[in-house]
């Protein structure tokens, strides 16, 4: 799985009185860096900013077991992805149906109002791979015609 490469960024205290501790943890940590080889659901959205996120998923007896994320965006969107992650491993599918952007943000302890995207991006993306990982689990044949992970 591919490590995950610390970028520059802004000024420490401006980071500091900007994001809770929990947000700059995971944004200087992320869990679960990286997409999954031969996943059993995936998911990859664009938000409305550009950036974009990818979510895989491992999934056994209705339990999802794995899930790592990617994403080219700004270092919130690395902590809500890292969150989202977090957050998922271990539930049942039908539990993480529940993982919104209000669920997110909450874990966050907040972010700030041009942040809030981020979180949504996150928790759809996570909801992307979940419904992926329905229809392949439904229809396994599409799985010969995945492009993606
Ligand atoms: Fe757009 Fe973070 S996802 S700024």
């Amino acid at each position: 799985m591919p490590t995950y490469s610390n970028r520059p960024l802004t000024n420490k205290k401006t980071l500091e009185s900007t994001y809770s501790p929990t947000v700059l943890d995971h944004m200087h940590n992320p869990r679960n860096w990286g997409i999954i080889d031969k996943s059993d659901g995936y998911g990859r959205i664009a938000g409305p900013c550009g950036d974009t996120m990818e979510i895989s998923l491992n999934v056994k007896a209705n339990r999802i077991l794995m899930c790592t994320f990617d994403t080219d965006g700004c270092g919130a969107t690395v902590s809500c992805g890292s969150i989202v992650t977090e957050m998922a491993i271990g539930k049942t599918l039908s539990q993480a149906r529940c993982i919104d952007q209000r669920a997110i943000l909450d874990y966050c302890a907040g972010l700030p109002q041009v942040n809030k995207h981020c979180a949504l991006l996150a928790a759809n993306t996570l909801q992307k791979a979940i419904t992926n990982y329905e229809q392949m689990k439904s229809t396994p044949w599409k799985r010969l015609y995945r492009t993606e992970q």
